[in-house]
């Protein structure tokens, strides 16, 4: 599986939301990572669906929209039509199953999210049912955290359930991910790479994405 590259615009300028979505596009980016946050699941809120359309209005690249809110099941209507995936947290207060049977209902990828303190084996059940296990590696909430080192483990214990279970989802990490921890990711068994500071920030973007796959 080749390496993605996922800018998150969390990081980017949203008074220059338009132009900012280009920029990135034109940099190469593979898809766009919208952070979706309630105020209630995590300690932050940051934008809704209104917002993810006017990201959609300036890409033509996929969209992982990622749902840090509690109640995903009554929100996800709103998120489909521009999306390409969504990722849900395991730890939300919702019918982990039912929704993720709808993502892929609606014909999108389904992603199952899981917190830095929710251990790999929780996953177990839900094996099968998505496309994208986003493993978190911060604290869900803000961009520009320190990586979480001790995630590497994890990330490998999934890669190598994934073998075991001869099954193809991606592995997407989330969080301090620059070009140093992005390798390590990988080594790993990581695919997805989402980065807002290290790409919203860095001098040359294109070279940063480049750098990051
Ligand atoms: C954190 C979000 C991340 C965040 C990453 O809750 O899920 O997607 O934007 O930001 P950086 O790359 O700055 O750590
Ligand atoms: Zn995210």
């Amino acid at each position: 599986m080749k390496t993605l590259v996922a800018p998150s615009v969390l990081a980017c300028d949203f008074a220059r939301l338009g132009e900012e979505v280009a920029a990135v596009t034109r940099a190469g980016a593979d898809w766009i990572h919208c952070d979706v946050m309630d105020g209630h699941f995590v300690d932050n809120i940051s934008f809704g669906s209104a917002f993810v359309e006017a990201v959609s209005r300036n890409t033509d690249r996929p969209l992982d929209v990622h749902l840090m809110i509690t109640n995903p099941d009554r929100y996800l209507d709103r998120y489909l039509p521009v999306a390409h995936s969504v990722d849900i947290h395991l730890e939300a207060d919702a019918d982990v199953p039912e929704t993720l049977r709808r993502i892929r209902a609606a014909g999108k990828k389904a992603g199952l999210a899981i917190n830095p303190h929710t251990p790999v084996a929780s996953i177990d059940p839900y094996l099968g049912q998505f496309d994208l296990l986003l493993v978190m590696t911060v604290e869900p909430g803000f961009g520009g955290q320190p990586f979480m080192e001790d995630m590497l483990p994890k990330i490998r214990a999934a890669a190598e359930w994934r073998e075991k279970h001869r099954l193809d989802f991606r592995i997407t990490v989330d969080g301090g991910i620059n070009v140093q921890t992005a390798r390590r990711c990988r080594e790993a068994g990581a695919e997805v790479m989402v980065a807002g500071t290290s790409v919203f920030r860095a001098k040359d973007r294109a070279a940063e994405i480049a750098a990051l796959r």
